[in-house]
Parts: structure tokens; C-alpha cells; sequence
């Protein structure tokens, strides 16, 4: 989501004369969009404006001035603070209201004021923001539903990005009309709780997830449909049966579950059991038998006891997974969690993490040995990192995306080889594999 929010705010400036360079040294604006999921991830803001600091001072010593812009959740959350914890700061935007931003930075130019905005209008920002031309690829993010009223008891989400909102049909078909008249051959729906999506069709009905996915799917030049991130409260069966019938939805499912515990589901208010996300995957597996599955792990979790870590464990090892994110238990304000008094001791939170991430690395491996010998048609997005510099025998590398969403990586001939085949799909026979790639051959 925030890969997309700072494509958006992209566009916005670039729209008023604006162009991204690569480095803040002589930029007349630094936009830092920022992420207060975790701690670790809210304080990054304040070392990067440690070191924009330099380059501000530079620029105003030599008659010129440089604008720094917060924007993203932590904006949300902190507001007035950042003013006040670095003076480097002129601009303070949330990110439900940055289609504002080019008028803040004229205020900020025009008034020498420094300028907040924190306003909720999410339906207001999808009607202003311009047509995308900053991160078109072979695939493009598509929000269709933001914000969450789950109120999980660890999670900030619900206050930063708040109530849930979802998307018209028509805007959502429209946007990927656009996008693949641009050269996208898949389109990734976004929302914070996506599979909550209710958005309204042209005859004024409610249309769940699995009806818009019917809807693109129509698009011929549509040719991969993706959604994240998902709640297994709201895998309903008609999303499930779309797994099954309809080709272009992809068989790869992000299932955040966060822990395997009874009990500290509940602690978090999560208001499904274990049991309930093993009925949701056993469905999905008769639906699509193939289907990739992932998801979100918490260790540590307040009050979390060896058995319910073993529980977690036993879950992983129960359903096996292709690809997980998992995280300590990070504290965050003004979230009931973080007031339990019976916290986890850091020490036991990183034991567990290990524990559980090489059980999830092991599955991701043991996944993609599978792979091997088999022919996949892969998605080619671009050449892949540092093709052509690491080995003099690579001449290009072409970097793309399997239908697990396991990243692919073939040899061509020349970069101009290469460019032929961003925003195709190509059969693939894959050669080897690696812990968290796929290397192939083009059929
Ligand atoms: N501490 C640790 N992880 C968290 N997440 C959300 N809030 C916290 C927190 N306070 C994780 C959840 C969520 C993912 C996006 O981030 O696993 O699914
Ligand atoms: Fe946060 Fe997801 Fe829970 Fe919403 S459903 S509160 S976004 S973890």
C-alpha cells in the first residue's frame, strides 16, 4: 500500500512540473512516506531526517530552499510531534489525504508556513489524483479498498488508515482499463482488508471481492488478477469458488492468520480460531489444489506461553506454506496490547522468531525444490537486479513472476532480448532452485 501511496503522491508532483531524482543532495522536495506498523519501521523516519538535515542547510545557505514532506501513517499518528522532534520538517500529510500535497507545498512556498493536513477523504483522493505514469510495469497495484474496522488488539491500522471504505466497480474497471492500455498485464487489487470489499456496482448493488474479480477478469488484455491482504473472516465461499473457476485469478493466497493459538487469537481480537483458518484452507484446496498459501505471523504476542508458540508451530507445520512474513510483538501506542501488563521478554521473542522463521524458510525451500523440472508460465516485469554486471557469462537476466509468485530468473541474450519480453508471460522449464528464487530456461 505504501509502495502505491508514494507512486500516487509521484504522480501528483510530476503533475505540477515536479521530477524524481535519486538522491536528496540539491532536491527542491524530499517526501519521506513512512510506514508505524512496528516500532522499527516509525523510527526510521527520524534517522532519515537526521540526514536530509545536511542537505536542507546546504540549500538555504546557498539562497535556495529545499521542502521536506512526511507523509504515511506515522504523519498520521504523530501529527504536530514531528514539528516539534525535527524543525527540518515543513509539510505533515496523512494518507488518506496527500491528493492534497501540491497545494501544501505552495502554501509552504507562497505563506513560508508549515503546512499539516490530516484529514479522512479517502473517496475525495481516488476522484483527484491524476493518471498514473510513475510505476507502470508488467504489473500494476490497484487499491480497491482501504482502510479496517477489525481493531485487532496489537494493530494501528484502524486509527492511522481508518474506517473501511471500499471502491466503485465501475472506477476499479476503469483504472484497469487504463493500466493495461499502458502495456499491465496484471493487475494487483490492494486494500488493508481486501476480501472486505463492498463496493458498489452500476445498478447500485454491493459487489463482494469475488464479483469484481469476475468483472476484470473480463478484460481480455487482463491476463493475471492478484488481491492482498486478505481476513479469513472474510473468505467467503464465493471468493473461494473463484479460486476454482476463474483462470486469471492467480492460485497464491496471502491468509495473514498471526498466530495458532486459541488463545492469543482471541487476545488479539481476531474473532476466528485455528480451527476456522484449517476449514478455510481445506476449502481452498479442493477449490484450487495447487494454491500457494502465505501469511503474517506475531511472536511474542503479550501473554503468549510456550504452548501457544508450539501451537503456532504445529499450525506451520500442519498446513505448510510457500512464503511467510513474520514479526516480534512490537508495542504500539494507544493500541489495548500494548497496555498488558503480562508482556513477552524480548530474549523469548527473538528464540521464538528464529524458530519460526527457519521453519518457514525450510517450507519456502522445500516449495520451490518442487518447482524444479516443471514448466510455469512466468509474468517478465524487468531485467533482474544487477543483470549483466554479476557474471560476464550473463549477458541480460530477465526477472518475472511464476503463478505462486515465486520470483523466476532466466538468461537471454541481450538487453534488447530482454525488452521484448517485459509484460509477457512465457513457459519457463525451471533448472534449479534457490531458497527464495526460481532459475529457468525459456521453452
Ligand atoms: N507488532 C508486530 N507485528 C505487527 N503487525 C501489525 N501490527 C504489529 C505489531 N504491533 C504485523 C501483522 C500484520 C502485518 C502487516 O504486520 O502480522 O499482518
Ligand atoms: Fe490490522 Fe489487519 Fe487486524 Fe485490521 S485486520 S486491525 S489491518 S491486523
Amino acid at each position: 500500500m505504501n509502495v502505491y501511496d508514494s507512486d500516487r503522491m509521484q504522480d501528483l508532483m510530476e503533475n505540477i512540473g515536479y521530477e524524481t531524482v535519486d538522491t536528496p543532495e540539491g532536491a527542491d522536495m524530499v517526501l519521506i512516506n513512512t510506514c508505524h506498523i512496528r516500532e522499527k519501521a516509525s523510527e526510521k523516519l527520524f534517522s532519515d531526517l537526521g540526514r536530509i538535515r545536511p542537505h536542507k542547510d546546504k540549500m538555504k545557505n546557498d539562497g535556495s530552499q529545499m521542502i521536506v514532506a512526511v507523509a504515511g501513517c506515522v504523519a498520521q499518528a504523530e501529527g504536530e510531534e514531528i514539528f516539534k522532534r525535527s524543525n527540518v520538517v515543513d509539510i505533515i500529510v496523512g494518507p488518506e489525504s496527500y491528493q492534497t500535497l501540491p497545494d501544501l507545498v505552495g502554501k509552504v512556498i507562497r505563506e513560508k508556513k508549515k503546512q499539516i493536513n490530516l484529514d479522512f477523504t479517502p473517496n475525495d483522493k481516488f476522484d483527484v489524483l491524476p493518471q498514473s505514469k510513475s510505476g507502470i510495469g508488467a504489473s500494476a497495484f490497484v487499491t480497491v479498498q482501504e482502510g479496517c474496522d477489525k481493531f485487532c488488539t496489537f494493530c494501528v491500522v484502524p486509527y492511522t488508515r481508518g474506517a473501511e471504505y471500499s471502491r466503485e466497480v465501475s472506477k476499479i474497471v476503469d483504472d484497469a482499463k487504463r493500466l493495461v492500455d499502458q502495456g499491465v498485464s496484471e493487475i494487483y487489487f490492494l486494500g488493508q482488508n481486501v476480501n472486505a470489499y463492498h463496493g458498489l456496482n452500476e445498478k447500485g448493488e454491493v459487489a463482494s471481492l469475488a464479483k469484481l474479480v469476475e468483472e476484470v477478469a473480463k478484460i481480455d488484455a487482463v491476463k493475471r488478477i492478484r488481491y492482498t491482504t486478505s481476513h479469513p473472516r472474510d473468505m467467503s465461499e464465493d471468493l473461494i469458488a473463484a479460486h476454482r473457476d476463474i483462470e486469471k485469478l492467480m492460485p497464491f493466497l496471502h491468509l495473514p492468520i498471526q498466530s495458532g493459538s486459541n488463545n492469543i487469537l482471541k487476545g488479539m481480537n481476531r474473532k476466528h480460531t485455528r480451527q476456522d483458518y484449517f476449514k478455510i484452507i481445506e476449502k481452498l484446496r479442493a477449490a484450487r489444489p495447487d494454491i500457494g498459501l502465505s501469511s503474517d505471523f506475531i511472536v511474542g504476542f503479550p501473554g503468549e506461553t510456550d504452548k501457544d508458540f508450539e501451537d503456532t508451530m504445529d499450525l506451520v507445520r500442519q498446513i505448510g506454506f510457500t512464503q511467510c512474513y513474520s514479526f516480534k510483538y512490537s508495542p504500539r501506542p494507544g493500541t489495548p496490547a500494548s497496555d498488558a501488563k503480562v508482556q513477552v521478554e524480548e530474549k523469548i521473542k527473538e528464540e521464538r522468531l528464529f524458530e519460526l522463521q527457519k521453519l518457514l524458510t525450510e517450507q519456502q525451500s522445500t516449495f520451490n525444490q518442487k518447482s524444479e523440472g516443471q514448466t510455469m508460465s512466468v509474468l517478465f516485469e524487468r531485467e533482474a537486479p544487477g543483470s549483466g554486471k554479476a557474471k560476464a557469462r550473463a549477458a541480460t537476466q530477465l526477472w518475472g513472476k511464476s503463478p505462486y509468485l515465486q520470483s523466476v530468473i532466466v538468461d537471454v541474450a541481450s538487453e534488447e532480448e530482454a525488452k521484448k519480453y517485459f509484460g509477457k508471460i512465457a513457459d519457463v522449464k525451471i533448472l534449479k532452485s534457490r531458497p527464495s528464487s526460481l532459475v529457468g530456461e525459456l521453452v
